[in-house]
């Protein structure tokens, strides 16, 4: 049976995961959070010291990393039994993750994690490189951005409500730094497919990008 896929890629805080999480409740479908697992390994790196070790130690521990996703009223991450929800928004865990997320061989030993969510009736997949190297043969592509600093604000707002105290200014930075080393990695860079809708959603409400990504599938 054919399983329908709609990828949701663009830079950090364009609103992707809320924006996909909404999109895969309404339609009922399964939602990978990529950046998740790239964001789990920088942990579980960063915990077992292996960082320096090399590229073979750590996608060891990539190839080990047990990951779970619950969905029930909140959404909890645990890895290897350990609830990491809030470790995640770190934004020292995305850099780590944007670090090791240019090396080949991890991407390459991600990849399975990230096609086992592929599950009747449907896929909503939100990260980098969804519509163009992880489901290229996804029936509908979307590319979500913003503006740089709407981008920043929203990521302020988002660390202020966990309670994480953030500077705007550093958080443009990070922003930035990331965004820049995932649009110019050699492997799976951050880049619009041209086969997917381009959305820009500096104006928009959630709910008005959450219609049109709807009425894509529809
Ligand atoms: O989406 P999120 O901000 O959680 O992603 C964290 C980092 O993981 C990104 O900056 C990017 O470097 C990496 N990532 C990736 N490919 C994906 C999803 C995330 O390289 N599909």
């Amino acid at each position: 049976m054919d399983i329908p896929v709609l990828t949701i890629d663009g830079p950090s805080g364009a609103g992707k995961g809320t924006v996909s999480l909404l999109v895969a409740q309404k339609l009922g479908w399964h939602y990978l959070d990529s950046g998740t697992i790239y964001r789990a390994l920088a942990l579980e790196i960063t915990e077992k010291n292996v960082f320096e070790a090399g590229v073979a130690d750590i996608v060891e521990v990539a190839l080990a990393m047990d990951l779970v996703f619950e969905c029930d009223e909140e959404r909890l991450v645990i890895l290897d039994g350990q609830d990491i929800t809030d470790l995640l928004g770190l934004e020292s865990t995305a850099n780590m993750a944007s670090k090791i997320a240019a090396i080949p061989e991890i991407r390459a030993a991600l990849l399975q994690k990230q096609h086992y969510f592929k599950q009747p009736p449907g896929l909503v997949a939100d990260g980098r490189d969804m519509g163009t190297v992880v489901f290229p043969e996804a029936a509908y592509k979307v590319f979500l951005t913003a503006s740089a600093s709407t981008r920043a604000e929203r990521r302020h707002k988002q660390l202020k409500k966990k309670g994480i105290d953030a500077n705007i200014l550093q958080i443009t930075a990070d922003i930035e730094e990331r965004d820049q080393r995932d649009r110019e990695r050699q492997i799976a860079p951050l880049v619009f497919a041209t086969d997917a809708i381009y959305i820009d959603s500096s104006n928009m409400s959630i709910e008005a990008v959450v219609e049109e990504v709807l009425s894509l599938v529809r």
